[in-house]
């Protein structure tokens, strides 16, 4: 290439893939918009990780908080670019995995350092408000700009909070809010006000929520009452009287077994069923159901639109508030803003809860359930308006950059490409699926996922495992097709090893 050509190029944020397949990868050497200007060409390594630098830094941080076991390796953010975490041994690293499924238009992003350079955001950056208590003037214009536009389809009511389990416990307690007013049909009496400081009924109401088998919605107390994807999560923990219902277990592919896997969804929604009216016969009634449009922890469990319409069904007929939890669905990846949105639902679901990749915790509500007094739904921060304003610069830049087309290329590639790899090692891969760049391949036991995940960081891929035996993908919405080759390709890697 001519270097007027060459600088022509790099002004526009475009660079040639050439060195990648000189490098041994398989991508064409043809000309690629780069997302993120000047991001790296691929991954480089320098060791293993975690390497030597990472290991004393787990020594020195395991002094101070005793809790290591989960840190493999840690992460260097100024040097890290779009899809390419650096890590403290300063190996480059592309970045499927995303901090849990959480950063959502990679690091360093140009428009989100913008919002923290901004001098107009100084003062919300330097004083966190009590949002519940004392917002900023422009709060409420903050939340209509930002979170508003983005509101599931029939949804114009939210609430912001700190995370992903206290957005589901605050959905929660709105549902069971609703419910009671809708029992009582009055103001409180004596007897509920006294009761309710001695944790007894009638104050306290045998009220329950409904969650499924490998279902995962957060680690607080009550949260951890829905959460059945690892028994390391719940053991040596008391929990609350909910009730499980079990989770379709598909069989793959999915034209192949149309058949069993409508009478495995049948028998699900049966034992829903079954469980909402049982316990309210026996005075215990489900005040709700949550459930998530993919199991992510759980293992990347689907299940069919019939289902997710028949349970908003059943929540519809018995009373019981429809909880969707989008915490790591939500925002895009899923190939629509909210996975939800591909099940054409007749009306909104009662709540969609978000966090990851929306940057703030919350949920969406409709109008029947907003708590009935100030202070039923509360905490000091209750969110933090910062993230709104990074948040805003993610919706532009989804906009901007038409993101939803890459996220449905990258889908379209990584999935092939898995299908492709399963084809050829059907004894160590199965099952390729997802949806948007929410895609994952199980292996064939326990050690061969967590063999491929690990080789594959060795050598430059970060991806991640879920359920027993599931690698799954949760790529930035950046992660283009250039990306997805060369994941695939260092599959490819790990895979010939086997
Ligand atoms: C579906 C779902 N809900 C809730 C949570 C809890 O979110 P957080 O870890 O922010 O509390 C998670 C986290 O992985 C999740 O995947």
């Amino acid at each position: 290439m001519a270097s007027s050509s060459k600088q022509l190029f790099q002004i526009c944020g475009r660079a040639v893939l050439n060195s990648y397949s000189k490098a041994g990868f398989h991508c064409s050497p043809v000309a690629v918009q780069k997302l993120v200007p000047n991001e790296c060409e691929g991954p480089s390594m320098k060791t293993e990780v975690p390497g030597p630098k990472s290991k004393e830094l787990l020594k020195r941080l395991d002094e101070v908080t005793k809790n290591v076991g989960a840190v493999q390796y840690f992460v260097d953010f100024e040097k890290s670019l779009g899809n390419y975490l650096v890590d403290a041994d300063g190996n480059v690293l592309l970045d499927a995995f995303t901090h849990i499924a959480s950063i959502p238009i990679g690091y360093n992003h140009p428009a989100i350092l913008d919002v923290v350079k901004d001098p107009a955001n100084l003062a919300i950056f330097a004083n966190r408000p009590a949002l519940g208590m004392k917002p900023t003037g422009d709060y409420p214009d903050t939340l209509d700009r930002v979170l508003l536009t983005v509101a599931p389809k029939g949804l114009k009511r939210v609430q912001t909070m700190m995370c992903g389990a206290c957005s589901n416990e605050n959905a929660m307690k709105q549902a069971f809010l609703w419910y009671r007013q809708r029992e009582r049909g009055g103001p409180a009496t004596a007897e509920d006000i006294e009761t309710c400081m001695l944790n007894k009924e009638p104050g306290c109401p045998p009220y329950s929520v409904l969650s499924f088998d490998g279902g995962f919605h957060g680690r607080t107390m009550a949260c951890l009452s829905l959460t059945h994807s690892k028994y390391i999560q719940r053991l040596d923990l008391p929990t609350m009287d909910f009730p499980m219902a079990p989770f379709p277990i598909l069989r793959y592919p999915l034209d192949q077994f149309t058949k069993e896997n409508k009478a495995e969804e049948d028998r699900c929604l049966e034992q829903v069923l079954q469980i909402i009216q049982g316990r309210k016969a026996s005075g215990k009634p489900v005040a709700a159901l949550i459930v998530e449009p993919i199991q992510g922890e759980g293992g990347d469990n689907h299940a069919s639109v019939n289902f997710f319409k028949q349970l908003q069904k059943i929540c519809k007929e018995t009373g019981t508030a429809f909880i969707v939890d989008e915490v790591q669905t939500g925002c895009l990846a899923t190939g629509t803003f909210w996975a939800h949105e591909a099940w054409n639902l007749e009306e909104p679901p009662d709540f969609v809860t978000f966090s990851k990749k929306m940057l703030t915790g919350g949920y969406y509500f409709k109008d029947e359930f907003a708590p009935d007094m100030g202070s039923r739904v509360f905490n000091t921060w209750m969110g933090d308006p910062p993230k709104l304003l990074q948040l805003e610069a993610v919706i532009k830049t989804i906009k901007k950059d038409n993101l939803e087309a890459t996220v449905r290329e990258a889908s379209d590639v990584l999935i092939k490409g898995l299908e492709d790899l399963q084809a050829k090692y059907p004894s160590h891969l199965a099952r390729a699926r997802g949806a948007g760049t929410f895609i994952a391949i199980d292996g064939t036991s326990p050690a061969t996922a967590a063999k491929v995940v690990n080789t594959a960081r060795n050598k430059g891929l970060l991806i991640g495992l879920c359920g027993k035996e599931t690698i799954r993908f949760r790529p930035a919405l950046i992660f283009q097709k250039q990306h997805c080759n060369i994941a695939l390709d260092i599959l490819n890697k790990v895979m010939a090893e086997f």
